[in-house]
């Protein structure tokens, strides 16, 4: 069996021993989906694989499921989205680029945000480019108690943009943009698994708590967003092509680091997984 080794950090474990064609082994899997829901990231090295195999190792944490944006879909695994992430110098930098810049859940903007997301890198640039890692779990724990009071049994509306994010996301289509209407989550989540509370934050996609008023909702927002700001919540990954990623959308935000070199390749695969409704 495959070791869970916790990393000395906020968040995050590495797996190691794992042959990954074993991955959907009943036990196997049942140790990965459990090591993720304790430590909220988990780091699988190896070799990069086909778009089969990364959707193939994704099931050992769920179901994978097709993203949003048709545009970025693999055309013959369409569970797995081809994420191009290299800067640009003509100026057509893909926008979600720059979006993921800023601190985000993925997918919040659905009723049933996926669960997880699995990231793969197939191409690095020779430096910088980490994504970087925030336990919600211990953002919440942070928290005076009558913050806690304040936002226990609130809930937000999501969008699929809002003016408090930094950057506009790219259009959508009509179809993409029928299936992505606003919706509204609790702003403090439960692990379904361990039971933990973690503040459901979004930067990038939350506009406002349900029954305030907007600047009173900003301001709260603002408060939770420096919290989950502080580097003590925080965990980078150091990309080596090849490797394995997961991280647990439920309780965490990631980012990505815009610091490597214009013109080199960075491409990852990505999977999402298939989530139940926040509570
Ligand atoms: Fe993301």
């Amino acid at each position: 069996m495959p070791e869970i080794v916790a990393l000395n950090a906020a968040l995050g474990a590495r797996i190691e021993g794992l042959d990954r064609s074993r991955a959907n082994d009943p036990a196997v899997a049942a140790l990965l989906d459990k090591a993720l829901a304790d430590h909220l990231l988990v780091v699988i090295p190896g070799a990069p694989m086909s778009p089969e195999q990364t959707r193939d190792l994704a099931r050992a944490f769920g179901e994978p499921r097709a993203q949003l944006r048709r545009s970025k879909r693999d055309n013959s695994v369409p569970e797995v989205s081809l994420m191009v992430s290299t800067i640009k110098t003509d100026g057509t930098t893909d926008k979600t680029v720059y979006r993921a810049e800023d601190w985000h859940t993925d997918d919040s903007y659905f009723e049933i945000p996926a669960k997880a997301t699995l990231l793969h890198s197939i191409e690095i640039p020779s430096r910088g480019g980490s994504t970087w890692f925030c336990n919600m779990h211990s953002v919440y724990d942070a928290l005076p108690d009558a913050t806690k009071r304040r936002i226990d049994g609130k809930r937000a509306i999501h969008g699929y943009d809002t003016p408090r994010a930094k950057n506009r996301p790219a259009p959508r289509t009509p179809q993409e943009l029928a299936e992505t209407p606003d919706v509204e989550h609790p702003l403090v989540r439960t692990h379904p698994v361990t039971g933990r509370k973690a503040v459901y934050l979004n930067p990038n996609r939350l506009d406002r708590i349900v029954g305030l008023p907007r600047s009173e909702s900003d301001a709260l927002l603002d408060k939770l967003t420096e919290e989950a700001r502080k580097p003590k919540h925080h965990h980078g990954h150091v990309w080596n092509v090849g490797d394995v990623v997961v991280w647990d959308n439920r309780a965490t935000l990631h980012r990505v680091v815009n610091d490597y070199p214009a013109g080199e390749p960075r491409i990852m695969h990505r999977v999402l997984l298939q989530g139940e409704r926040p509570a």
